[in-house]
């Protein structure tokens, strides 16, 4: 690589080394040399390295990263720079309500802001439970400064009784054993516990997993960063690799739009495909691409990814999970597996400064019953369908998580394979559903759908991981664990329920399922990918006619700025006025004295 080092300004000097502003730069000088840092550190013309501080006793899922930050700091100082750690706003999925989904957006916010308004040349992102990565990914393109991402890698491996015990996976597991009347609550929560052994984001290929993933198939992460499970030292190794790596990138000022093109994120659906990843993944690829001003719709998600298959073994899809997905290779291997097979673009540029084709030279599965080739895969066309019709323009299937059970019992009428119909129960929100599943008449069987609206981003506010409903006790009695279930909210990425989710527009805005009635009759057509409510057409007219929009009430003045500004899942749920800002960090704030 070229060295460019001589002669380079860099923007941070702005700040630190600005003869047209002594005064400032006075200012700037004195206060960061208050904690130790030399005046010939920060004027001798190197590069301030921000290091995003994702980790807290509030966000467990990234705390990791506040014992990894010594060896991403020793990477910085090891190639020239400085590193600077900031705190952002914390996202904790498992802990905050009503959604970590509606902090994102708090997040993304939180980090342009202080990436634009300090001295910092480049930016190291931690990332780890779910939202964290696309927060952190899209602050890094609106600002287009030089950063790469670092996650904290999944908990080591769960185990109960002998069996692998994943992440959400034991939890939707156990909640039907608690409602079949075959376990009691202690061992409820016992069995759920056994999931999380160590420090670290989710084990099972849910939406952490999934958009680590999806950061390193971007071109965003060091090769193999992803799968390495938080308490191992290839994590630390890392983490050290990372912080040298992010100053040879502001020496050359490889920008995230260098790296973040269209081929980039067509990769990234590619792999998510290959992976069994999450159905998060699309809205939150979606806000990525409008940030870095990458043209993607969601429907790119069902023509470039469905015919992808499943070559990845584990939870929700599969069986294994993050230990040996790591050791069967983690996302080099899949990638390198994929391009073999022609369906990678390997000239894409990455934060390695090569391509994905150099970066993945000589990678492939190094355990087959883990990570399969392409052309002898887990299951044929393994992405998502995007689905449209009369209740919604767009709604997302994942098709790996069908279960054979599901596809007979659903799918599976002889000469309309792929078709169901059935008749339309619909709860508004997740509180009506508890109140009401087990409610007999209701009559619930196999011939219904379950709806749920009121769930999307400004419904809920933030759009609810609520949409994989569990079906009523007695009919999980009878051996029935799911049935069809939709809704404008999401499911969690751990989720081996085959809803159909994401609706947009969501029904509070006056997308089609706010019409909708229990009792009416519901066609599903996965071959043409359809679904629509049979209601005619004089009918559904006077209903939108008559509708009056549910009154909305926040909580907070973020939750009522957040509904201000957000548009729909199908967009990516960004506040659509950031849409308009890009490349922030080459405009460079006034002082502020
Ligand atoms: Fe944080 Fe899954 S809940 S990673
Ligand atoms: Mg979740």
């Amino acid at each position: 690589m070229a060295d460019t080092r001589a002669g380079k300004r860099f923007r941070s000097q702005e700040w630190f080394d600005n003869p047209n502003n002594p005064g400032m730069t006075a200012l700037y000088v004195e206060r960061y040399q208050n904690q130790g840092y030399t005046r010939e550190e920060l004027q001798g013309g190197r590069p301030v390295i921000g290091i995003a501080q994702t980790g807290s006793d509030i966000a467990p899922c990234n705390k990791i990263h506040m014992f990894l930050i010594d060896r991403i700091k020793a990477g910085i100082r090891e190639a020239g720079g400085i590193p600077m750690e900031f705190p952002v706003h914390p996202i904790q999925e498992t802990g905050k309500r009503p959604t970590a989904a509606l902090d994102r957006n708090l997040q993304y916010l939180s980090l342009v802001e202080v990436l634009h308004g300090y001295p910092i040349d480049g930016v190291v992102l931690t990332t780890g439970c779910d939202k964290t990565t696309p927060a952190m990914l899209m602050g890094a393109a609106t600002v287009d400064l030089p950063a790469i991402a670092l996650n904290g890698g999944p908990m080591l491996d769960g185990w109960w009784n002998g069996k692998r015990s994943g992440s959400g996976m034991i939890v939707w597991e156990s909640r039907r054993l608690l409602a079949a009347g075959e376990i009691d609550y202690d061992e409820f929560i016992n069995r759920v516990c056994s999931s999380a052994p160590s420090l670290g984001h989710c084990n099972t290929m849910g939406t952490a997993s999934t958009m680590n993933a999806m950061a390193e198939a971007l071109g965003m992460s060091l090769t193999g960063n992803s799968a390495i499970p938080a308490p191992f030292r290839e994590r630390m190794a890392m983490a050290y690799e990372t912080g040298k790596r992010i100053v040879g990138m502001v020496f050359e000022d490889l920008k995230p739009s260098d790296i973040m093109t269209r081929e980039a994120f067509e990769n990234a659906i590619v792999v998510n495909a290959a992976i069994g990843g999450s159905t998060n993944a699309p809205p939150h690829l979606q806000a990525v691409a409008r940030h870095i001003g990458v043209d993607l719709n969601v429907r790119d998600w069902e023509t470039i990814g469905f015919g992808v298959p499943l070559m990845v073994n584990m939870q929700p899809a599969g069986k294994y999970l993050g230990e040996s997905f790591y050791r069967a290779g983690g996302v080099p291997a899949v990638m390198g597996e994929l391009m073999k097979a022609g369906r990678i673009h390997a000239g894409a540029m990455t934060v390695t400064g090569q391509t994905v084709g150099v970066n993945l030279e000589g990678w492939e599965s190094r355990d087959r019953e883990v990570i399969t080739t392409h052309d002898a895969p887990l299951r044929a066309n393994a992405g998502f369908k995007v689905l449209s019709g009369n209740l919604f323009d767009s709604a997302l299937m994942k098709t790996s998580v069908i279960s054979e059970d599901f596809r007979q019992r659903f799918l599976s009428e002889p000469g309309n394979e792929g078709v169901f119909e059935a008749r339309a129960v619909v709860f508004e929100g997740p509180e009506d559903y508890h109140d009401r599943i087990n409610d007999a008449a209701l009559g619930i069987d196999e011939h219904t759908i379950l709806f749920i609206r009121g769930v999307g981003c400004v419904g809920y506010p933030g759009s609810a991981e609520v949409v994989n409903m569990q079906p009523p006790d007695a009919i999980i009695r009878q051996g029935i664990s799911h049935l069809p279930t939709v809704g404008d909210g999401r499911q969690s990425g751990t989720s081996e329920s085959p809803s159909i989710l994401n609706a947009s527009p969501e029904s509070v805005v006056g997308g089609g399922l706010a019409y909708l009635k229990t009792g009416d009759r519901v066609r599903l057509d996965l071959n043409a990918s359809t679904m629509d409510a049979l209601v005619d057409e004089a009918e559904w007219q006077a209903r939108i006619d008559a509708w009056q929009a549910p009154e909305i009430r926040s909580q907070t003045p973020w939750q009522e700025i957040y509904r201000t500004h957000v548009g729909q899942l199908a967009d990516g749920g960004c506040l659509e006025l950031a849409t308009a800002y890009q490349k922030v960090g080459r405009d460079l704030p006034r002082d502020n004295h």
